[in-house]
């Protein structure tokens, strides 16, 4: 088949590949030019395992293909997939503009029948708001179907190619059909096709995504309970995951979720339900969390600190000309900064929240990811020192703090930490390590939820 997909990111590349690698033609467009020229080079601009390998074997074999000229790409393609960027707006609605300039030039494009599908998440009702603007521009036959995409970022390929659900929402017939038989050879058996309205396939989506989040935010809050308890929140968590009903996924404390998905779906279903007069008290129960919970590794540095009082150097510093507050002359190190591992994606990551309260608490910060450094150094500049190495980020500082679970950081050697470190305190924000065995080497250790 012939496809064009509109939009180059995550969700734009990762389907554009994906349907490459099963034989489709396509052709991937975007407006910026810069992206484009880089991708021709052969360059991905984000960083996602298997995914540039995925795309230079399909250029390289003729079946994938990069351009900003939206026009052709559509007039070519048996189906046209709207893949832009569906940003939060200030109110926290989604910003839709983007996905309804790509209707209006499909509508100026169209000279026989396509489909026309979205894959990126929109609010409940947009599939009509595109019908209507292609509509206003032609006379032609199309079908609009919501197709969204469930892939995850740091393992996105996979997801793609072997999904395990595909939702296909259309009220015409043939767009389902057509859609159908794009995606059989993806899925094994086609009961993992589900086939339904518009509306509740934009709903799945939300209803996907703000489940899961809510998952974490019951378990972030239960976790605080736990640590008030004198309980363990590893043990509740594995005993609660153990009913089938239940299940072991997504229910692993820590510092709050963050990319670009959650929070953004969170606020715009939200938004969706106050437009038709109806509170959802779990999700804003869900977000409220998590907006407490990115403060939490913070706030557990500065009872520490609080705690260890007249053994600090802040006056001296002060001295010195330099930052003052409860943290002043004190380092903290952080490892991790991207939302999650195998992403340098640092989009709504905790990791900044726990930078912005550090620093505003006086303390310099030192801090190693592996993929995310650049974007960081983006936004603080010099305020935050960035290490090649995982253990130069240490040198020196008073605290670790373990923001993302990379897999470098599973298991360090803590007597090298123990001697590069000011003073020994660990702060794991993912209950990676063993309490045990790091008090048994002299370090102070806490984490999330567990005494
Ligand atoms: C998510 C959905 O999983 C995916 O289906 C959808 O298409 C897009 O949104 P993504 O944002 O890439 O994908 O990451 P995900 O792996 O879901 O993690 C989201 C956040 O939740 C991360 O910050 C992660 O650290 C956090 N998380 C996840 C937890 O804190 N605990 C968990 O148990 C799982």
């Amino acid at each position: 088949m012939q496809l064009a997909v509109i939009g180059t990111g995550y969700v734009g590349l990762v389907a554009g590949a994906g349907f490459a690698e099963f034989g489709n033609d396509i052709a991937c467009v975007d407006v910026s030019e810069a992206k484009i020229e880089m991708l021709k080079r052969g360059q991905v601009p984000i960083y996602e395992p298997g995914l540039e390998e995925l795309i230079a074997k399909n250029v390289r074999d003729g079946r994938l293909q990069f351009s900003t000229d939206v026009g052709s790409a559509i007039r070519g393609a048996e189906v046209v997939f709207i893949a832009v960027g569906t940003p939060s707006a200030e109110d926290g609605s989604a910003d839709l503009s983007a996905v309804y300039a790509v209707a209006e030039t499909i509508g100026k494009t169209l000279e026989g029948y396509k489909v026309v599908a979205t894959k990126s998440t929109v609010p409940v009702g947009t599939a009509d708001r595109i019908r209507a603007i292609i509509s206003s521009q032609t006379e032609h036959p199309f079908g609009v179907a919501s197709n969204p995409e469930f892939l995850k970022e740091g393992d996105a390929v996979n997801d793609f190619m072997k999904p395990d659900r595909v939702i296909i929402g259309s009220d015409d017939a043939r767009a389902k059909e057509v859609l159908r038989h794009l995606y059989n050879p993806f899925v094994r058996t086609s009961d993992r096709i589900h086939l339904m309205d518009p509306r509740s396939a934009e709903l799945s989506k939300y209803a996907a995504n703000c489940m899961l989040a809510t998952r974490i935010s019951f378990m972030n809050d239960l976790a605080v309970l736990a640590e008030k308890l004198g309980a363990d929140i590893e043990l509740v968590r594995k005993a609660t995951g153990a009913d089938p009903r239940i299940g072991p996924k997504f229910l692993f404390p820590g510092p709050g979720f963050g990319g670009s998905c959650f929070p953004k779906d969170l606020s715009a279903l939200l938004y969706t339900a106050r437009e038709r007069g109806h509170e959802l008290s779990i999700v804003e129960a869900a977000q409220r969390i998590n907006a407490r919970q990115k403060h939490l590794l913070g706030e557990k540095i500065l009872a520490h600190f609080a705690g260890a009082g007249s053994a600090a150097p802040p006056v001296e510093a002060q001295a010195e000309g330099g930052t003052r507050g409860p943290l002043a002359g004190r380092t903290i190190a952080i490892w991790g900064l991207s939302f999650k591992p195998r992403t340098d994606d640092i989009r709504e990551s905790p990791a900044l929240t726990l930078i912005d309260d550090l620093l505003a608490a006086g303390a310099t910060v030192q801090a190693h990811d592996p993929q995310a450094m650049p974007g960081v150094r983006a936004i603080y500049g010099g305020r935050v020192m960035m290490s090649d190495g995982m253990y130069g980020a240490v040198e020196g500082a008073d605290a670790l703090v373990l923001v993302t679970e990379w897999h470098e950081y599973r298991r360090p050697d803590f007597k090298r930490l123990h001697r590069i470190m000011n003073t020994p305190a660990l702060f794991d924000g993912r209950n990676m390590w063993e309490p045990d065995e790091l008090r048994g080497l002299g370090f102070s250790y806490q984490s999330i939820g567990r005494p």
